[in-house]
């Protein structure tokens, strides 16, 4: 379905043409004077240098060959050669009509649905997930949904950080705390027990114990990296544990990112990708891509181009263990092996580009994904705290990211049951549909890659640019549909011509609804979407000041108003499904 912009720049580029000029000229856009007109078209002024004119002249030509056109409520060319547009409202309530009547308001679903691995989330297992595993979690699930949206297929990994040293570091904590445990019995032959030897609250106490240990007393490292290297070679008492570690700290992640909404198809680890690393090392190999420096095994990755430093990328240390970027390559073969992905996405913190530049490179290198694999690396930003320093808890510690979400809907109850009298239940409910709005919305209205501050008196304000407000709005419209419901019912969807000028600008906004949202889902861009429903918002909000809708005397046009708004109503919902949260009943 053609975009409501195209449908103007075709009507300009044919009068281009029936004129005399190159279509080429007739780029349209949305005007940046509000105030003058709604699009615009400033091609005069470049096709003017070809044809060796006076831009007026151009832009009074085409404008003359489109002053009939009723689809145009103003069309005029202004010195230099600027030609100011203003649509015609039949025209914007048609193609309202025509969105309105269209999955997913006319975005573009692919013809050829790719297949997309999104590798997000990220945590690290009986580590505790702090405020750094957020935006990951956040932004891929966003991400994970605007792909699927547009019809591909989307296969979400959270790639747990489950096989490095702080399995060993627990095993050997665990073997000084219960050493009478049957895993540190060398003569013990029978089966392991199903039940795991720690609860999750120990598993969380053992590991800041063990790491902290391990920074104080070097006999205690030692023994940390035998038992890592136990484990990965496979030591079956040391192998059962690991796998009870997994298993408590998996039921606990779940239910974490359970309460972010966040959900995974895939519950893949780096221990996964260990299979895979003999044959990476293989193929490494075979194309001489590997050669020695001071003891380890590295891949030159320098491209004649690049602005900044590429170091090697290391594959094997000195002592033969695999490496973070090992793990990321052997990764890679097993999810060609899997899925023969069309492209990758990584979500990780942007200071992990360069180990991302390199893995990239030597998998290209090395083929070891299809020529047609996009490998793209999604960097995002720090969250910082007030004082513009990485987010802290008031003692300076780190801060669970169970704590931060209680905390923000501590502060959304507060609001709800500030000046209202809901029952316990329904603010408590409500406050943690609202926090998690407050808090994905917060993060996803900025740009992925900057930094931002996590301030929680601004996010879970009712007013802004945040999600409550977003939320605030959605729920106004469904009281009006309520309301509407009681007395009437909806005998058709149809949306009339707007009368006035906040109607007409509502329209207009969400006119450009598969235009923004195909291009934020590209782009890879949540934050445009935000951005969009936060001027959805603010144009429903104002037409609702300016309008009487349910006491509107004339049925058709009271009609006409509950279709619009329900339109605005379907499109804020669909993004915020996108960007992954949900409107409440009431608030
Ligand atoms: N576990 C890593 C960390 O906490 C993030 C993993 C990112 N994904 C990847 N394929 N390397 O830093």
């Amino acid at each position: 379905m053609d975009k409501f912009i195209s449908l103007i720049e075709n009507k300009i580029k044919n009068a281009f043409v029936e004129a005399g000029y190159e279509e080429k000229f007739a780029k349209v856009t949305i005007s940046n004077r509000p105030d003058l007109c709604e699009y615009q078209c400033n091609g005069a002024m470049a096709a003017a240098k070809q044809y060796k004119t006076a831009p007026i002249n151009i832009a009074n030509a085409v404008v003359e060959l489109l002053a009939k056109d009723s689809d145009f409520e103003k069309i005029e060319a202004v010195m230099p050669g600027f030609i100011n547009i203003t649509v015609g409202k039949n025209f914007l309530a048609d193609y309202i009509n025509k969105i309105n009547n269209t999955e997913k308001m006319g975005c573009a679903i692919e013809e050829t649905p790719k297949k997309i691995v999104i590798d997000y989330g990220g945590a690290n297992v009986a580590k505790p997930l702090h405020v750094g595993h957020l935006r990951s979690a956040v932004i891929g699930e966003s991400v994970k949904r605007m792909f699927k949206y547009l019809g591909n297929e989307v296969i979400g990994d959270v790639h747990l950080g489950d096989w490095g040293l702080q399995m060993g570091l627990i095993i050997t904590e665990l073997k000084e705390r219960k050493p009478e445990l049957v895993y540190f019995d060398e003569s013990f032959t029978g089966d392991y027990p199903e039940e795991a030897p720690f609860t999750i609250s120990e598993l969380e106490d053992i590991y800041p114990c063990a790491n902290k240990k391990s920074k104080e007393d070097e006999g205690f490292k030692e023994r940390a990296h035998e038992a890592t290297l136990k484990l990965q070679q496979g030591y079956a008492p040391y192998r059962a544990i690991w796998k009870h570690i997994i298993n408590v700290s998996v039921t606990d992640l779940k239910k974490n990112y359970g309460n972010l909404n966040v959900d995974f198809d895939l519950w893949k680890g780096e221990s996964d990708a260990d299979p895979y690393i003999p044959q990476l090392i293989n193929i490494l190999n075979e194309k001489s891509l590997m050669h020695e420096s001071q003891g380890a095994m590295v891949v030159d990755v320098v491209e004649e181009n690049d602005t900044k430093e590429v170091p090697p990328c290391i594959v094997q240390k000195s002592d033969g263990a695999a490496l973070y970027a090992t793990s990321d390559l052997a990764t890679l073969i097993q999810r060609k092996q899997d899925f023969d992905p069309d492209m990758v996405v990584y979500v990780v913190d942007k200071r992990q580009e360069m180990h991302f530049t390199q893995v990239f490179r030597v998998a290209k290198k090395a083929d070891i994904v299809s020529e047609k694999t996009q490998l793209v690396f999604n960097g995002f930003g720090t969250m910082n705290g007030k004082d513009g320093k990485p987010f802290k808890t008031r003692d300076g510690g780190v801060m669970r990211l169970e704590n931060l979400i209680k905390d923000i809907d501590d502060a959304v109850y507060k609001k709800i049951t500030e000046n209202r009298t809901v029952s316990e239940e329904e603010a408590r409910e409500t406050s943690k549909i609202v926090g998690l709005a407050a808090l994905k919305y917060g993060d996803l209205s900025n740009q992925a890659s900057k930094d931002y501050i996590f301030d929680i008196d601004r996010f879970s304000s009712f007013e802004g640019n945040t999600g409550p407000y977003i939320l605030y709005t959605i729920v106004r419209i469904k009281s009006i549909l309520n309301k509407y419901l009681e007395n009437s019912s909806i005998e058709d969807n149809n949306i009339l011509g707007a009368e006035s000028d906040s109607e007409k600008e509502l329209m207009m906004t969400l006119a450009k609804y598969n235009d923004i949202v195909e291009n934020a889902i590209n782009e890879i861009a949540p934050h445009k979407i935000c951005a969009y429903i936060y001027e959805v918002s603010n144009a429903f909000n104002k037409f609702y000041h300016d309008t009487k809708i349910l006491a509107c005397e004339d049925e058709k046009k009271k009609l006409s108003y509950i279709n619009l708004i329900s339109l605005a109503k379907k499109e804020l919902e669909e993004c915020i499904d996108l960007l992954g949260f949900e409107a409440p009943d009431r608030m």
